[in-house]
């Protein structure tokens, strides 16, 4: 991401490393982002205000209460027009607060009231980052979204040597050129989003359902809502954490699925079904369990509604995305559904490879659109996938406005 034009949410916590956030600061402004800095208390301690607001210049923040500007309340100002927040240094103090929802000054407030995309470069003593209590606080932080950017091993101000050190200005800069995906491409479109796998109930106590972890589908929900979308996803049963700033509607049958998206369906921009939907029910359900019996068991199975063809042959505005797992020929598959469902596009993978699939956290497409482009994304992570694949979409959206 080019930082230039970019407006960074610089948050500064009390450690040392305080003074690293001035070199980050200068630097980041020279990039051209016009930074604001949010202290806390204990920062204050260490750097004046001042130096970060001569550096930035822009007013410094430390007290929720003190308005600067009448007509706005800062810190939902800020938490609004932020692209990005950058905690530097995070103190295990405030990843335990942002943890646990506190928000008791300007920065926490600010970090609770924002959708932006947060990136923490924690910095504290080596046995604080190693205790259990901040090792959950980090995971509970990384399963909302948070990015972490992880600390150095080397000398640290306490005198011991080992990881804590907050990572060099330049570095820290470097990284979320590379890594933030806070372009705000998708701010003001509705994106509904299906994932996961569907249960089809047989009786009380059985179900038919398949192998989709969700994983693809969360991913993409969680790209779209970074990028600044309203998201709807609705979901067949996962393990999987809610993404910040998604909006989850929790389903089990293909049918459940179906009414959940049409209820959703007229006010959303684009449509993405990435759910592995059951294609068969049980024709019929029973109200007690089945007791078996000698022999075999045949159960007669029905076909269900198919969602995404529903959705093609009611779509007016909305750009319409499928996706299909084939084991063989899985371009010639894909273009057959694109057409057959009216589709603007469909991802495509192959099952049964290596790289990717339903359980993995990689995934390897194909991106095929109405106008017949084919375009290979690789294997990668299946958020880094799923930011290629809204690449694709907004590219195709907007030449369709041509
Ligand atoms: N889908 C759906 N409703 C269903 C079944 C599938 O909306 N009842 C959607 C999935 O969410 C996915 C796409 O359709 O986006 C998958 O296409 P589909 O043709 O159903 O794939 P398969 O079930 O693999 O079909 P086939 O057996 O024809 O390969």
């Amino acid at each position: 991401m080019n930082l230039a034009g970019k407006t960074i949410c610089l948050g500064v916590s009390g450690g040392i490393a305080a003074y690293k956030a001035c070199a980050l600061t200068s630097k980041l402004t020279q990039k051209g982002a016009d930074v604001h800095v949010i202290m806390t208390k204990h920062a204050a301690e260490f750097v004046s205000p001042l130096t970060f607001q001569a550096l930035s210049r822009n007013p410094v923040y430390t007290d929720t209460f003190d308005e600067k500007h009448p007509e706005k309340i800062a810190h939902i100002d800020l938490a609004d027009k932020a692209d990005l927040f950058l905690l530097a240094p995070t103190t295990a103090n405030l990843i335990g607060k942002l943890a646990n929802g506190i928000a008791d000054d300007m920065l926490t407030t600010t970090l609770l009231a924002t959708e932006a995309p947060v990136y923490i470069a924690p910095a504290m003593n080596v046995h604080m980052y190693a205790h259990p209590a901040v090792i959950r606080n980090m995971q509970q932080l990384d399963d909302w979204g948070y990015h972490f950017i992880e600390p150095e091993a080397g000398y640290l101000a306490c005198g011991y040597v080992g990881k804590g050190r907050l990572e060099e200005p330049e570095s820290i800069i470097r990284i979320l050129e590379q890594r933030a995906e806070s372009v705000r491409d998708l701010t003001g479109q509705h994106v509904l989003v299906t994932a996961g796998p569907t249960q089809e109930t047989v009786d009380p106590v059985r179900f038919f359902t398949n192998h989709s972890s969700g994983k693809m589908g969360y991913a993409l929900a969680e790209a779209a809502a970074d990028r600044g979308a309203d998201v709807t996803l609705v979901s067949g049963p996962t393990q999987l954490p809610l993404p910040r700033g998604v909006k989850r509607i929790d389903v089990k049958s293909a049918e459940d699925m179906l009414q959940a998206v049409l209820t959703a369906f007229d006010h959303q921009d684009i449509v993405i079904k990435a759910a592995a939907v059951a294609d068969y029910r049980p024709a019929q359900t029973f109200d007690s369990k089945l007791k078996k019996k000698d022999g075999g068991l045949t159960i007669e199975l029905e076909r269900t509604t198919d969602i995404l063809q529903t959705l093609g042959q009611r779509k007016q505005h909305q750009f319409l995305v499928g996706f299909a797992a084939e084991t063989n020929d899985a371009v010639a598959y894909g273009r057959g559904k694109l057409e057959r469902k009216r589709l603007d596009a469909i991802c495509v993978n192959t099952v049964g490879q290596a790289g990717g699939g339903f359980q993995s956290d990689n995934n390897e497409v194909i991106y095929l659109n109405k106008e017949g482009k084919e375009k290979h994304l690789p294997s990668a992570a299946k958020k880094q996938i799923a930011n290629q694949i809204l690449d694709e979409i907004i590219l195709d959206m907007e030449a369709d406005r041509k």
